[in-house]
């Protein structure tokens, strides 16, 4: 069985692709500081797959865990690595805590990789590299843009670790996953995201909002250039993200990397904007969301949506879950944690 190491596995993403990951014959170790998430995803993880994954509570910025946790696991060929600040409001109050977390993650990774012999490595990135585009969809080959927030820099500048880091190292091979909005939760409502105190990001407070736990959604802005004048991402359902890291280990483990670094959009390639997704909610739920619209949120780009040619074609990877269903299961797995 082959073994592969998932770096922050027990949070949102991490969780949901170990799941994936298990289900097709993956010997899943996890390592996760616990910092933003609970070593009980571990047992709801078995309790979906029957196969509990081996975890550590380590802290990857912390070279000497990471290293003796690996020296302890022998024959880890491949790592995904989720373990990272990922707040962008909270990166822009502490800039150095995720230039920190975010950057020193990476080099320990990267160093372990060499001394341990692991092959394959996929990065976590995020469309937040690209900024507001100028022109949409937005491929891989857009020009990346300075970066709004200290959060979005670190995933820049390690994309550029990693790209200076294969150059000199043929043996490792990268491919950096640039995320839309990961969305969702696992249908069956035992894994999903736990957002700690008050959600930055619109699902979680649309489903608290739902819920009763808050009073009512805050819209940011209807004033921008879109059919609705809200903000238009592209949202996309937590299994189909899971499984582009498998469809990305599947492409190093058979050689058919083009380079040693490779970048892939991963999105549905479709633009939805935030009145459209509450309605749909609604529609999916039969729950009516209490919502006022406010001014602009401070960072935030118009519109962003992926062209997904590039990762359709070369991973043989698509998003294929339809938005009411990753509402629903979003809007379940609320309930279920809210009792
Ligand atoms: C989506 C839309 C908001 C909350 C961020 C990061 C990105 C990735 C995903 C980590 C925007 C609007 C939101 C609310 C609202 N994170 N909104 N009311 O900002 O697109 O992306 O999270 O990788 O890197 O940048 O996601 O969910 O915060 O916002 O109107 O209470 O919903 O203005 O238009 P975002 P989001």
């Amino acid at each position: 069985m082959k073994k592969i190491l998932v770096t922050g596995g027990t949070g949102f993403i991490g969780s949901h692709t170990t799941v994936e990951l298990q289900q097709k014959g993956y010997e899943v170790f996890i390592v996760d500081d616990l910092s933003n998430s609970s070593e009980s995803v571990v047992d709801n993880i078995a309790k979906i797959t029957g196969i509990k994954p081996h975890f550590g509570k380590v802290d990857v910025s912390d070279k000497k865990q990471l290293f003796d946790f690996l020296a302890q696991n022998p024959g880890i060929e491949s790592v995904i690595h989720f373990a990272a600040s990922k707040a962008v409001g909270e990166s822009v109050q502490l800039p150095l805590k995720y230039y920190r977390n975010n950057l020193n993650g990476v080099i320990n990774v990267l160093e372990a990789m060499k001394e341990f012999k692991i092959k394959n490595l996929v990065f976590s990135s995020s469309c937040t590299v690209y900024g507001q585009p100028e022109h949409l969809p937005v491929t891989e080959n857009s020009p990346i843009q300075p970066a709004l927030s200290p959060y979005g820099n670190t995933k820049q500048i390690n994309e550029e670790i990693i790209r200076d880091f294969v150059k000199v190292n043929p043996d490792v091979h990268c491919i950096a996953l640039r995320y839309f909005n990961p969305i969702g939760a696992h249908p069956s409502s035992l894994i999903g995201e736990l957002p700690l105190g008050v959600p930055a990001n619109l699902i979680p407070f649309i489903t608290q909002t739902a819920a009763g736990i808050r009073e009512c959604l805050s819209v940011f802005g209807d004033d921008y250039d879109t059919p609705d004048g809200t903000a238009i991402r592209d949202y996309i359902d937590i299994i189909d993200l899971a499984n582009a890291h498998i469809a990305a280990i599947n492409r190093m483990e058979q050689g058919r990397q083009k380079a040693g670094l490779e970048f892939f959009n991963i999105g549905t390639g479709n633009g939805l904007s935030v009145l459209q997704l509450i309605k749909t909610f609604e529609e999916a739920t039969g729950v009516k969301l209490n919502y006022k619209i406010v001014g602009r949120r401070e960072g935030d780009i118009e519109k962003v949506w992926a062209d997904t040619t590039y990762a359709n074609q070369e991973l043989g990877w698509k998003a294929v879950v339809p938005l009411k269903e990753t509402l629903l299961n979003a809007w379940n797995w609320q309930k279920k944690i809210k009792n």
